[in-house]
Formats: C-alpha cells, sequence, structure tokens
C-alpha cells in the first residue's frame, strides 16, 4: 500500500507497507483524496502533543469502502465515507484518551486505510471526494462551534478570523444559518478572493491593527455575538473586547502562539462564555453532513495536489500562501 510517513520530525517520506485487510468490525477504504490542517503542520514539524514516529500524517481524507470485515452493518462495499477526526469520540462527552488520526494514530495519507466501522461516516452525494475530504476537522470544528456548543440563531453576528481551513467553514455555515458574519484578515488579496462567500464586513488587520475597535462600530457598540477564535495569543484579548454581553468566544486555535493574559475582570462583568473546541464528535459530523446536504453548500478549496505532491502541499501549508482548503487528490 502506498503511503507517505513522518520518519522523522520536519521529514515526510513517500514509502509502501502491506496492504491493510480488514478485521471484525472493520473497514478497508480506499482513499481518494485527504485534506490538510495547520494542525498537520504542527505534527510533522513535532510540535503536536503524542505523535509518534513513524506516523502516516493527516486526519481528513474521503473514499469508498474497499471490503468490510466481519460483523459490519453500518456499511457495505462501495460507500462513500470520510473518518471521525478522533476515532474515540462517537457522542457525548470526549473519552479520556483521544484517538485522533494522523497524531496519536496513523492517519490518511494512505492509499488505503482499515478503521473500525464506528468511526466512519457517510459523505453526502452532493459531494465530491475532494470535498469531502476538508470535512473532518476543519468542518467539524466550525460546525460544533457556532451550533452544538451554542446554538448560533439567524440575525446573531458572528466574527471570523483569517480566511484559512475552519474560518472559511464557520464563514459559510454562519451564512446558511442567516447570521452577519465580520470577517478579519491580514490580507487584502485574501480579503477580495473570500468576499464573495458572503462576508457582511472585513476587516483588513494589517491596515487596522486594533480590529475590535471597528467590531465594535460594526455591531452598535455591542460586541459580536460569536467570535470562532483561531488566532490564539495575539487575537484573543481583542476577541473579548469585540464580543457583547453574554456572547460566546469558541477557542480553537494557537497560530499566533498558546500562551495568553485574560483581562479576567472584563470577561467576568460582561459575563462571556468561553468554551474550549477540539473538533467534534461523529454525531457533531452527521448533524453537520445533513445541514451540507439540505443547504446545498460546498467546501472552499484553494488548491488541489496530485499524491506525488504531498511535500509540495506542506510548504503552501507552511507558507500561508492560500485561502481555504488544500486537498491532496489520489487520482492518477
Ligand atoms: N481546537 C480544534 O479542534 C482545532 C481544529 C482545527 C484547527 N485548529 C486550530 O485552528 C487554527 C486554524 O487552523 P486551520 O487549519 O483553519 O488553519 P489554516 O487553514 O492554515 O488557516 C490559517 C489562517 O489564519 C490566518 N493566520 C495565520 N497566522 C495567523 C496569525 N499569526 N494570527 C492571526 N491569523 C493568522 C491566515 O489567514 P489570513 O492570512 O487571511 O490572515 C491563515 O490563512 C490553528 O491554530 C489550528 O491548530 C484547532
Amino acid at each position: 500500500m502506498d503511503c507517505y510517513e513522518i520518519t522523522a520530525f520536519g521529514s515526510l517520506v513517500r514509502s509502501t507497507r502491506p496492504d491493510p485487510r480488514p478485521g471484525p468490525f472493520e473497514v478497508a477504504v480506499r482513499l481518494r483524496a485527504a485534506s490538510l490542517n495547520y494542525r498537520d503542520l504542527l505534527v510533522l514539524k513535532g510540535r503536536y502533543p503524542n505523535a509518534r514516529l513513524p506516523l502516516v500524517p493527516l486526519s481528513d481524507g474521503a473514499g469508498e469502502v474497499r471490503e468490510t470485515g466481519e460483523g459490519v452493518t453500518r456499511f457495505k462495499v462501495g460507500d462513500r465515507v470520510a473518518a471521525i477526526f478522533n476515532q474515540a469520540w462517537i457522542e457525548g462527552p470526549p473519552p479520556p484518551r483521544p484517538r485522533a488520526l494522523g497524531g496519536d494514530i496513523d492517519g490518511m495519507l494512505a492509499k488505503t486505510v482499515v478503521l473500525p466501522e464506528s468511526g466512519l461516516v457517510r459523505l453526502p452525494d452532493s459531494l465530491s471526494f475532494e470535498e469531502g475530504a476538508t470535512l473532518p476537522c476543519a468542518a467539524v470544528t466550525a460546525w460544533n462551534a457556532l451550533f452544538e456548543r451554542t446554538r448560533l440563531r439567524p440575525g446573531q453576528s458572528v466574527l471570523v478570523q483569517g480566511t484559512g481551513g475552519v474560518s472559511l467553514f464557520a464563514l459559510q455555515f454562519a451564512k446558511m444559518a442567516g447570521a452577519f458574519v465580520i470577517l478579519i484578515s491580514r490580507s487584502a488579496e485574501k480579503i477580495a478572493r473570500v468576499l464573495p462567500l458572503g462576508v457582511d464586513r472585513a476587516i483588513d488587520t494589517e491596515r487596522v491593527p486594533d480590529w475590535e475597535r471597528e467590531v465594535l462600530d460594526m455591531t452598535g457598540g455591542q460586541g459580536v455575538d460569536h467570535v470562532v477564535e483561531v488566532g490564539g495569543a495575539q487575537t484573543l484579548p481583542r476577541s473579548l473586547s469585540a464580543t457583547r454581553p453574554l456572547g460566546h468566544v469558541a477557542v480553537i486555535g494557537v497560530l499566533s502562539g498558546g500562551e495568553v493574559r485574560l483581562p479576567i475582570f472584563s470577561l467576568l462583568s460582561r459575563q462571556i462564555q468561553l468554551s474550549g473546541i477540539y473538533v467534534g464528535n461523529r454525531d457533531h459530523f452527521e448533524n453537520m453532513n445533513a445541514a451540507i446536504a439540505k443547504n446545498g453548500l460546498h467546501p472552499n478549496i484553494g488548491r488541489v495536489f496530485p499524491f506525488s505532491g504531498a511535500s509540495e502541499a506542506f510548504r503552501v501549508l507552511e507558507s500561508g500562501a492560500f485561502t481555504g482548503k488544500l486537498v491532496i487528490s489520489f487520482e492518477g
């Protein structure tokens, strides 16, 4: 089986492993596409906890069922599927020990994978394999942040940060729900590229470093109802200032660092809710897929690379010179 492995941190090599066969309650999936997340770069560089080498990277992939093991009832050969990010988190609260693909366990940069049937979901018919491969991490995280941990309502306002995977899914889901969306980005050119996705107002943070003031102006001095916080250390304090009393901040990302001093008095006096989000469970994924299918939503794909171009895809991810999702197609 053709795959990629991280054999030493910082080094991705193409290799071959024995073709895996499914055991009881397991399914062999022939992968047709995978996608990259910022987290995969942290794994490659050795800056992600629990990653043991050698490791097949990437949490996100989609393909079709090639073979089912004894006792499998959820899927049959030919079904179009994607894997859930944390193979141990099916429903309810998260288990104490995650089994995240491409981190705790081998991931999806392989032409065939074998996974428990419990760790797969059906792809919406409306999506291609490339589109389906973008869903497990970024989309489920954005969905959880807006609809599972809290309940975004029509007419509410949402702040999204940057033009990467989580943020553009949050933008698309928020627009689908009838929300008013403010997007911040460090690039005027990227803002222009994503405006057609329905951005209501955008702020170029290179031009307006104290962007939280502009968010307040745009919301009548109140602040937004929801923040999808991916920036981390340098954005979280500003995000809190840009949130209305009783508003919700989904704490997701660490793009500018993971340690921060918080203005506790301001937080408690305005009674802001902070939720830590770690992707989501299978139920969240299936709820999201139903919404995607019903609303005809299509993920925003920035670039597609061939399987042989996996290293190049990581380089583009690191450069930040893209919007939306970076996808690897296994065709050809
Ligand atoms: N907790 C979870 O469950 C979870 C799940 C998924 C992702 N994450 C985290 O969420 C973050 C985003 O992930 P992603 O996969 O969506 O990333 P991504 O696709 O690589 O996109 C990141 C975007 O954020 C902006 N950005 C980059 N560096 C920044 C910085 N220092 N300060 C502010 N903005 C910056 C850039 O947009 P502009 O150039 O337009 O500004 C960039 O395109 C990462 O920290 C990732 O680890 C967490």
